[in-house]
Order: structure tokens, then C-alpha cells, then sequence
């Protein structure tokens, strides 16, 4: 069986429907299949199962497709069986059990659904909402909540409860992003053992006892770990909520893209919920491989930048050495251009450099936060058509790699490049071109993604050297306002791709977002501006692209859109080393 569990555990997942209430004579021992050394069968609702010896009674549910209740189990946290919600009945055992924490044994028959399994969850349901406040109209967990998912299941719809609910301090912060509402909590204790088994950061604990227990953190230490989101992902009911989230939108409203977090090496797994061509947040996605159930909180607010950093939206030109274009009257708007101009005259710009200088005259500067349809076609149509000598990639590091997700490496697609025979991120090379242009040597640059002021050899002075300039960003950006020619791309969010993570491990990034203004994936710009060099290629989508990259490029083989599916795929040196285990590194 999967370590990793369907999605019942995600939390912006709705709970399934109750499976019907199954109250039949036990099955005969007959009906149980075939079980391997490694392997227990039993029944679970009269249906025959096989699950991986150690597995629990819920994870061998789960395998048969039967949905158990539950609120402190957590596939990738330790059991602590406090809920009860997970109450089976198992034959031969007179009272029932939890689920969670009972292994499967060989001949088990269980029933999950059945009517005396249903009474004890209604009690349980009854229990839970004692002294919950049902602020279920304002709570920004509604729709997703476990709580209200298995009331409207299992619950029997009434209280006879008339007495004072306690009450408990609402609406605080319990770190940076993350608020507390301790009246909705219903101390699962998922949040603690997150902190203590995952972050390994032990801020949170359990105080008081019985119905005035609360959850706190220990004095001076509040909730902020780098991974402090997760704890509001791992809680089953509204108590935990995501600061820049709370009252942006009704989960029901977003649509989630799987997709892949862009922000280091590792690309996370997330989905990107959006709404209203915005995006609202991001939550980790499931994948054992990359980042189990987890994200840092840096990739989770990564999107915000989309908001705070201003783009450009159509291409721009301005007058180069040479040019007889008169000088721009500086309180004049920003000219804007078609497309189809702006591209003639950033191939006309770049071949005139050509044919003055020689190929040595040129070089580019190509981000490894590209996909590798992007990084593709740039090393076609750049190095292949033009004749540029010289691609390089700067390098992006940041902090330090730490125990869990967190990489150095911020260049998402630092393997891509290399893969695609860019070369990897390199500081020197990138030093190495922009001294050139300073020096004269290097007369047209092509910049895709970066901005040069940062990059190691950057000087002002190089500007007045060049006689094309050519940029292709998302930004606005102090290289893109000294451009000749600067074409708008789509950020992200906005296109479709892939990425190799630090692993080796290919995988897609999908669009849940129309394009900004005039904004185009920085493939089909490259690729149109490869028409004016002669590119012969049909490249209609980046699925066509990424076919064309696999059939050429060894270690893609065998790779295609379908292959990657939701969760990646090795390269192919990967998948001769191992066939089914973990990349390593993970
Ligand atoms: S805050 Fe949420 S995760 Fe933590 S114990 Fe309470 S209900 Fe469980
Ligand atoms: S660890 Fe890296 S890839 Fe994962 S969420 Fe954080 S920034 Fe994104
Ligand atoms: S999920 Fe089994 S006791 Fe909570």
C-alpha cells in the first residue's frame, strides 16, 4: 500500500459520502482472497482485502475504497487514537475499536457502517460539538471542515445539550500567520505532533485537563517555524487559520490547480487555489517522493509577490545605437507595440550584431526559473539558429538547506538547464559575459528572467557598449526599462511546464490563471522570435514542445505529459537506478 493516503486527508477535500450501512451476517471465511508473506487479508464491509502487514485497519479501509471517520489520525503524523471517531467493529472483539491504531490481521472481519458503529459516531459527533461554538457561518474552515462533513454523515442532527458551553479565548495570534480559535478546537492534537514530529520545532503543547484543556505554546515561544502553515493544514476543523487566507474566499469558490511550488530546488508538490483569475493560496499536495504531505510557509506566500511586484504587459521598444528613432520625450507614455513588430526588430537588432561582430558579438542570460520548454526552445533558437557562443545561467542561493523540505538552490530548474544542455548555473560564466559586454566584446545580450543588476560582473557601463538588448521577463525591472526591445511573458501561474527538481525528478507545472495584458509563455516569444532565424519546428503547445525535447534529449526519454501525471517521473537515468523507490536525497 501507498505511504501516501487518498485524499480524505487533504484538507480542501470534502469528505466522500458515507458508504450505506452494511448490517449483514458475517462472510464466510471463504470469501477471503489470497494474501502474500508480506501481505494480511481481510474483510472490511464484506469486501475482501489485502493490505501490506503493520497496516492499520483505516489504511486497509482506505485501500478498499471504505472511508472511516476520522479527526487525530494523520497519515504523516504519529497515532495517537484520541478522537474515537474511527470506532469499528471487529468480530470476536466485544467492544469496538479504533481503527487508526488496530492492525489488520490475517481473517479480520470488520464492519465500519454498520448500525451500532453509527450510533457510537453520532455519540461521538454529539460529544465534539458540546462546546463547540457552531460559528460555522463566519468560519473560514466551512466547506472543508471535518466536523461539519461528518455531522451532516454520522451526526443525529440534534443537542440535548442546554447547559453554558465553556468558553475559551477566540481569534488570536498564535505566530507570525497563523490564528487560534480555541473554542473550535477539538484537541486532536495533529498541530502538536506536527511541531513535535515534523517541524521539529515543539512550540505547541496541550494545557489544562479535561473540557477546559486548550492548546497553547510555551511561553515566549510562539508558532513560528518555517513550516507553521502546515499545522493549519493538518487541523481538521476551523481552529487553525492561515492569517492571509482568513475571509479571502469561500473554499467552495476556489479551483484547485495541481501544480508545483517554483520557489527553491525542491518544487514542492501544491495545488494553487484560485478564484476570480486570482490566486487565494497554496497548499501542499500529496507527494512521497518530493515533500510527503508538507510546504514551507516561504512557498506558501511566495504567490504574493504576483501582487506586489509590478509587471509589464505588452512588448516595448526603445531606440539602439544606430537606430534613427527620435529620443522619446520623457513625460510620454511608455510606447507600446504589437508583437509582431517588436519581435522583427529584436531579430533585426541581434542579427545586425551578428553581421557587424561576428557570433562571438553575442551572448544570453537565461534563468533556471524557466521550464524546460522555455530552456528548450532558447537553446534551439539561441544557440542552435543564432549562433550565440555563450548561454549562461545564473545561479540563485539563499540560507541554507535544513532538515526537511528547504533548499539553498531558489532556482527552481537548475537541473532543467543543464539537461537541456544550457549548462548548469554558473556565477562565472554569467561574470564572465557581462565584463565582456563592459568591455565592448559582447555587443548584443538576450536576458530571459533575470534582471542584471545583482548578477555578479554587473556595471552600469555595460549599457552604453550594447547595441541590442533584448529582454524577456515578467517583471518590471531595471534591465527591462534599459531594453531595446523588452517582451512581456506570462508569470507564474499563467503557463504551463516543467521543471526537474534537485532530485532528478521531472515534473509539471499547470496554469490556473489567464495571462497578464499582453503577457505570452516565454517559449512561444522565443519560438517566434526562432520564425525570423528559420525555425522549422511546429511548436503549437508546450506538450508538443516537451515531445520534441524527449525524443532528442536522452535522459527525457520515455518522458511525456502523460507520464509525469500529478506526481512526476524520474529522469531516465533515475528510473534504471531505481525502479519504485524513493529519488535520492528525498
Ligand atoms: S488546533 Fe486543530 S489540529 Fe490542533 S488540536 Fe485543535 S483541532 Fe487539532
Ligand atoms: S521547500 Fe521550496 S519548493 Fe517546497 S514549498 Fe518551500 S520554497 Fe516551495
Ligand atoms: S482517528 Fe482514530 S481515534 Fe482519532
Amino acid at each position: 500500500m501507498s505511504e501516501i493516503s487518498p485524499p480524505p486527508h487533504q484538507p480542501n477535500v470534502p469528505a466522500p459520502a458515507p458508504a450505506p450501512p452494511v448490517d449483514r451476517a458475517p462472510a464466510a471465511a471463504a470469501a477471503l482472497p489470497q494474501a502474500g508473506p508480506d501481505e494480511v487479508a481481510l474483510l472490511i464491509d464484506d469486501r475482501p482485502v489485502v493490505a501490506k502487514k503493520g497496516a492499520t485497519v483505516l489504511q486497509a479501509a482506505e485501500k478498499a475504497g471504505v472511508l472511516v471517520p476520522h479527526y487525530c489520525y494523520h497519515p504523516g503524523l504519529s497515532i495517537a487514537g484520541n478522537c474515537r471517531m474511527c470506532l469499528v467493529e471487529i468480530e470476536k472483539m466485544p467492544k469496538l475499536q479504533i481503527a487508526c491504531a488496530t492492525a489488520a490481521a490475517p481473517g479480520m472481519v470488520v464492519r465500519t457502517a454498520n448500525d451500532r458503529v453509527r450510533g457510537v459516531r453520532a455519540g461521538i459527533q454529539e460529544f465534539l460539538l458540546i462546546n463547540h461554538p457552531l460559528d460555522c457561518p463566519i468560519c473560514d474552515q466551512a466547506g472543508e471542515c471535518r466536523l461539519q462533513a461528518y455531522e451532516s454523515a454520522y451526526g443525529q442532527g440534534y443537542s440535548r445539550f442546554e447547559e453554558e458551553k465553556v468558553h475559551s479565548p477566540k481569534r488570536y495570534d498564535i505566530g507570525r500567520d497563523v490564528k487560534f480559535d480555541a473554542e473550535r478546537c477539538i484537541k486532536c492534537t495533529r498541530c502538536i505532533r506536527f511541531c513535535d514530529e515534523v517541524s521539529l520545532s515543539h512550540e505547541l503543547g496541550l494545557f489544562q485537563r479535561g473540557d477546559h484543556a486548550i492548546i497553547g505554546t510555551f511561553p515566549g515561544r510562539p508558532l513560528d517555524n518555517p513550516y507553521s502553515g502546515c499545522t493549519v493544514d493538518v487541523c481538521p476543523v476551523g481552529a487553525l487559520t492561515w492569517k492571509p487566507f482568513r475571509f479571502k474566499s469561500r473554499v467552495w469558490f476556489l479551483k484547485n490547480i495541481p501544480t508545483v511550488c517554483a520557489g527553491c530546488a525542491r518544487g514542492c508538490n501544491v495545488d494553487l487555489a484560485t478564484f476570480r483569475d486570482r490566486i487565494h493560496r497554496m497548499t501542499p499536495r500529496a507527494n512521497p517522493d518530493v515533500n510527503r504531505y508538507w510546504m514551507c510557509d516561504e512557498g506558501r506566500e511566495s504567490y504574493a509577490e504576483l501582487y506586489e511586484r509590478p509587471r509589464f504587459e505588452s512588448p516595448v521598444e526603445r531606440p539602439a545605437p544606430g537606430d534613427r528613432v527620435e529620443p522619446r520625450d520623457a513625460s510620454a507614455p511608455e510606447p507600446e507595440s504589437p508583437w509582431d513588430p517588436a519581435l522583427d526588430r529584436a531579430a533585426a537588432l541581434l542579427r545586425a550584431v551578428a553581421e557587424r561582430h561576428g557570433p562571438k558579438g553575442l551572448a544570453a542570460i537565461v534563468s533556471a526559473r524557466l521550464t524546460i520548454e522555455d530552456l528548450y526552445v532558447a537553446k534551439r533558437v539561441l544557440g542552435d539558429l543564432l549562433g550565440v557562443p555563450r548561454l549562461a545561467v545564473p545561479p540563485h542561493e539563499a540560507g541554507e538547506d535544513d532538515h526537511l523540505l528547504l533548499r539553498r538552490d531558489k532556482t527552481p530548474n537548475a537541473r532543467g538547464a543543464d539537461t537541456v544542455g544550457i549548462g548548469a548555473p554558473s556565477a562565472g560564466r554569467v561574470k564572465e559575459i557581462l565584463e565582456d559586454a563592459v568591455l565592448g566584446h559582447v555587443r548584443g545580450l538576450v536576458v530571459v528572467g533575470e534582471d542584471l543588476t545583482g548578477l555578479p560582473g554587473y556595471s552600469e557601463s555595460l549599457y552604453e557598449k550594447l547595441e541590442a538588448l533584448v529582454v524577456i521577463d515578467w517583471w518590471k525591472s531595471p534591465t527591462v526599462d534599459r531594453a531595446h526591445v523588452a517582451l512581456p511573458a506570462c508569470g507564474y501561474g499563467e503557463f504551463e511546464g516543467t521543471m526537474i527538481n534537485f532530485q532528478g525528478r521531472v515534473q509539471r507545472l499547470r496554469a490556473g490563471l489567464r495571462p497578464q495584458g499582453e503577457a505570452d509563455p516565454v517559449w512561444r516569444i522565443l519560438r517566434d522570435l526562432g520564425y525570423r532565424f528559420g525555425l522549422s519546428s511546429e511548436y503549437p503547445t508546450p506538450r508538443a514542445v516537451f515531445e520534441d525535447a524527449a525524443a532528442k534529449i536522452a535522459a527525457l526519454s520515455g518522458l511525456s505529459y502523460r507520464a509525469l501525471g500529478d506526481l512526476g517521473a524520474p529522469l531516465a537515468a533515475a528510473r534504471e537506478r531505481t525502479v519504485g523507490a524513493p529519488a535520492p536525497g528525498a
